[in-house]
């Protein structure tokens, strides 16, 4: 099988059951660097995080009994239990924002009843190769916020906790639902097929997905001519550090026949996160341990030695 090279990380994949207990409190209206264009960006990328999460674990174990290879299998089950919790933690995040009055549940309503509808009427395979596709984005864009904690830097460090352990477990099991699609679908270029067919249109609809209701929440919390946090939210995204610009670059490198998630092995990166989480068991100290290590490690200029919040130092 074309997967026997590609066995990294497995081991990586653990199943943390951490319970944040977000609030309005910690998820303030505009907890994103109390800047509303860049929160309700993330508010409409959020919205679609808890049903996406569960559409991608239903999928994977689907394919569970059709899997030849027992290690993908073990891993595709610690990647079901990881998911599940994300998805929980995320419905509380979620319902902090929408006490503050951003109508993600309006969002969350039409994303479950697409989500329903495409389940009754893809095949396994094609699901399978739409989660891959979609944990390939959620991935790109962990790797890049994880060497980036600076874009948060005026963030309650408690939700910081929270989002850096999703970016760490995204980026641990970032070739599992990829693995098990192509060990499913039994591998060669049918299989390749339907994974280029998926992206592309996971791609198509990501940027309906996330426009649409951006624009929605936008209009709701009468945003639309906020100009300065426009600015700020075009410089975020597409200067510095450039988040959707540089998952952007990640995103043709898929197409190519011999792509793997593992191609870009960043498992150093999550390493300080996770040797501060397994001795103190605290995702915020483990967060601020990764600042650390980034400012020793990859930081390049003046500013980006600023890596733990100010907030985070109280
Ligand atoms: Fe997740
Ligand atoms: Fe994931």
């Amino acid at each position: 099988m074309a997967l026997v090279n590609r066995k990294i990380g497995y081991d990586e994949v653990e199943t943390r059951d951490l319970k944040f207990n977000m609030d309005s409190s910690k998820v303030s209206k505009y907890w994103f660097n109390n800047d509303p264009w860049n929160t309700l960006f993330m508010s409409s990328v959020l919205a679609a995080v808890p049903d996406g999460e569960r559409w991608v674990m239903q999928s994977v174990r689907k394919q569970l009994d059709m899997l030849t290879d027992p290690s993908i299998r073990k891993a595709g089950i610690e990647f079901i239990h990881q998911e599940r919790i994300h998805a929980r933690e995320h419905d509380v995040m979620n319902k902090a924002s929408i006490e503050h009055g951003i109508p993600m549940d309006d969002i969350e309503r039409t994303f479950r009843k697409v989500r329903m509808f495409l389940q009754k009427r893809l095949s396994i395979n094609m699901q399978g190769a739409l989660g891959a596709a979609f944990e390939h984005f959620t991935a790109t864009i962990a790797s890049v916020l994880i060497e980036h904690p600076e874009t948060f830097k005026d963030t309650n460090p408690e939700l910081l906790g929270m989002l850096f352990w999703h970016f760490v477990e995204e980026t641990e099991h970032k070739s599992v639902s990829f693995d098990v699609f192509t060990d499913a679908a039994g591998g060669g270029l049918r299989a390749y097929l339907l994974r280029v067919t998926a992206m592309t249109s996971a791609a198509v609809a990501g940027a309906s997905v996330f426009s649409i209701p951006f624009t929605y929440l936008l209009y709701k919390d009468k945003q639309l001519t906020n100009f300065a946090s426009a600015k700020t939210f075009f410089r975020t995204q597409f200067v510095d550090p450039g988040v959707l610009r540089k998952v952007g670059s990640m995103f043709f490198p898929y197409f190519r026949r011999d792509f793997h998630p593992w191609d870009d092995d960043n498992r150093e990166v999550i390493h300080a996160w996770k040797q501060e989480y397994n001795k103190s068991g605290d995702p915020t100290a483990a967060f601020l341990a990764l600042c650390d290590w980034l400012a020793e490690n990859r930081a390049t200029d003046e500013s980006k030695l600023e890596l733990v919040p100010a907030s985070a130092a109280s």
